[in-house]
């Protein structure tokens, strides 16, 4: 499972890739207006920065909602760098410029995903990558881990190629859950993936060590 991680915040993408497991970066309008990131010039700015800093696949959403502006802003965004990955929201206008840009080898990512519906018909349009939100769905009492387990059920049935991020990570256990529910791809906030390392057993014990390297 790919490992991205799911800020616009440059210190935490520094400390994440620093670790050295890091696959990739994913943002959106929400993350980027966090870090006071305003203005056309500035948000491409951002964006080129990011791909400077982490070498692999590096989302950046587009701001337009219809079929044709999504696909003018979207070669704008693919320009900047070919890490780039164009991240589009799913409805009509949104399909149809995924599949404008699978015709036309950029890469895409499927946002705002919360049905097994949605995830077939990114798929068919060929979405590189398709963001099911789990801790939104989650927030009204779906169980969003099963939504990952039932597209990974049927884009193997299927063969489709599209990789499922699993997107709206709240928790380290989400991470978990999302590796057995079969994500290709986790997106997480700094502190989740921080989280995986924590064990009490492990201070403890790491304690007692050191203590005993002391005698030695
Ligand atoms: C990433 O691609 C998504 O935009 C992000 O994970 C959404 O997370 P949130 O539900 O915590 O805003």
């Amino acid at each position: 499972m790919k490992f991205f991680i799911d800020t616009a915040n440059l210190a935490q993408i520094k400390e994440a890739n620093d670790l050295g497991i890091l696959d990739g970066v994913t943002t959106n309008p929400s993350l980027m207006a966090k870090e006071g990131i305003k203005g056309n010039e500035a948000i491409l700015n951002h964006y080129k920065t990011i791909c400077e800093l982490v070498d692999g696949d590096i989302s950046a959403e587009v701001l337009s909602v219809t079929y044709e502006e999504m696909v003018a802003e979207g070669k704008i965004l693919a320009a900047i760098h070919p890490n780039i990955v164009v991240k589009i929201p799913m409805t009509k206008d949104g399909i149809k410029a995924i599949k404008w840009f699978t015709d036309n080898g950029i890469k895409t990512n499927c946002t705002l995903v919360f049905s097994a519906g949605q995830a077939i018909l990114a798929a068919k349009a060929g979405a590189t990558y398709l963001s099911p939100f789990i801790g939104r769905l989650d927030d009204t009492l779906w169980d969003g881990v099963d939504l990952i387990a039932q597209i990974a059920n049927i884009y193997t049935i299927q063969g489709f190629q599209t990789e499922i991020l699993a997107a709206s990570i709240r928790t380290p256990l989400h991470i978990v859950k999302c590796a057995e529910a079969g994500a290709d791809v986790c997106t997480c906030p700094l502190d989740s993936i921080l989280g995986l390392l924590k064990h009490p057993l492990t201070d403890i014990g790491l304690a007692k060590f050191i203590e005993d390297a002391k005698k030695m």
